[in-house]
């Protein structure tokens, strides 16, 4: 077996366990003789997978019964548009944050909708960064709130979250369970499932039942949230096979412990980190006191060094370092199933190419 370090930002690196299990469970899951794939959604195997994922989900996250977790197609993009289609009506005002590219998405995505008010603006500031606490202009009686807790392009992370005064809406896509945090603060939050969950292909939402209950009801009924609340994600055939692994990743992140986990990642990205602070030729992207220990970003002098670093790292086995296309530069993407071993690897290349370039 020969397994690459992948530093991709999603779909990305699932633990190794994971995938062993669902190897062996492929062909005859636990003596049904047939594949999670092939099984009915409404049958008493799949149920369990079904129930336990969810069940596990919300004791990772300290979820008490006031919350619904949905399994949603159309990834964290679809959710852009169904937090204003649900919950931002006319009349009413929604508070977004614009911190990067995601969260412009995400209000653009409203204002097509109904009234935002953009409450902080540090989307193209270099370096890159998040609002500060005193920054977030709140407007009294919005119908609800939106930050993005990890801005996976700019390598900036939210890391208190913020007292919006109305119902406070999370994307968590690229670092939901990577640190401690409480998801109390949150009225709802949601990530694509395909960098720190499992496989690509639904969206992880958690929401509170009540919030829910409140959404738009003129709207189809695959995009009100009530549906999905109601219907325990069976209203029509969900994706099987991804909240399989899910639920498997989720059972994998409680064998870990959290704690240790969420140890582990700081110090995966504190090792990337300190070489960048020890060096000259690189240059960290983001702010310091916002960096990201999920996704780390950072330039090298000239854009030729930087696809000469990429093209080197990879014939080294170390895959997929190259910034997102919108703004170039290098990202290590290392979530919770990335090895530490693949973050040493990285440090001790990281240093001779700088011996060798510098
Ligand atoms: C923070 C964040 N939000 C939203 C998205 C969009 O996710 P999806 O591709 O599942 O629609 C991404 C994708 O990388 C992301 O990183």
């Amino acid at each position: 077996m020969s397994r690459v370090y992948n530093f991709a930002a999603g779909p990305a690196v699932l633990p190794l366990e994971v995938l062993q299990e669902a190897q062996k469970e492929l062909v005859d899951y636990k003596g049904a003789g047939m594949s999670v794939m092939e099984m009915s959604h409404r049958g008493k195997d799949y149920d369990a997978i079904h129930q336990e994922a969810i069940a596990t989900f919300k004791e990772l996250c300290g979820l008490n019964d006031d919350w619904a977790v949905c399994f949603i197609q159309g990834g964290a993009s679809l959710q852009f548009a169904m937090i204003p289609m649900n919950f931002l009506g006319a009349g009413q005002t929604a508070d977004y944050a614009n911190q990067g590219t995601w969260s412009n998405k995400a209000l653009k995505q409203a204002q097509m909708i109904g009234q935002v008010n953009v409450v902080a603006n540090c989307q193209k500031d270099i370096p890159t960064r998040m609002p500060a606490a005193d920054e977030f202009k709140w407007t009294p009686g919005a119908v609800y709130s939106h930050v993005c807790t990890n801005e996976t392009i700019s390598g900036a992370e939210l890391k208190e979250i913020p007292d919006s005064g109305s119902p406070l809406i999370g994307d968590m896509s690229s670092d939901i369970l990577s640190c401690e945090r409480d998801y109390s603060k949150f009225t709802m939050f949601y990530a694509g499932a395909q960098k720190n969950l499992g496989p690509s292909g639904m969206a992880v939402v958690a929401i509170r039942k009540e919030f829910a209950a409140k959404g738009a009801q003129n709207i189809p009924t695959m995009l009100q949230y009530r549906t999905f609340v109601d219907e325990n994600s069976l209203y029509n055939t969900p994706p099987t096979w991804g909240i399989y692994i899910f639920g498997e990743t989720m059972k994998w992140v409680k064998r870990m412990g959290k704690e240790n986990l969420f140890k582990l990642n700081a110090e995966k990205a504190r090792k990337i980190y300190d070489v960048i602070d020890a060096s000259g030729f690189y240059r960290g992207t983001a702010v310091k006191e916002y960096r990201s220990n999920m996704n780390v970003t950072w330039r090298l002098p000239t854009e030729e060094l930087e696809a000469q670093f990429v093209k080197e790292a990879a014939a080294a086995g170390l895959k997929s370092l190259k910034g997102h296309r919108s703004v170039g530069g290098i990202r290590a993407s290392i979530y919770n199933a990335f090895p530490m071993a693949g973050v040493d690897a990285l440090v001790e290349f990281m240093k001779e190419f700088e011996k060798k370039n510098g």
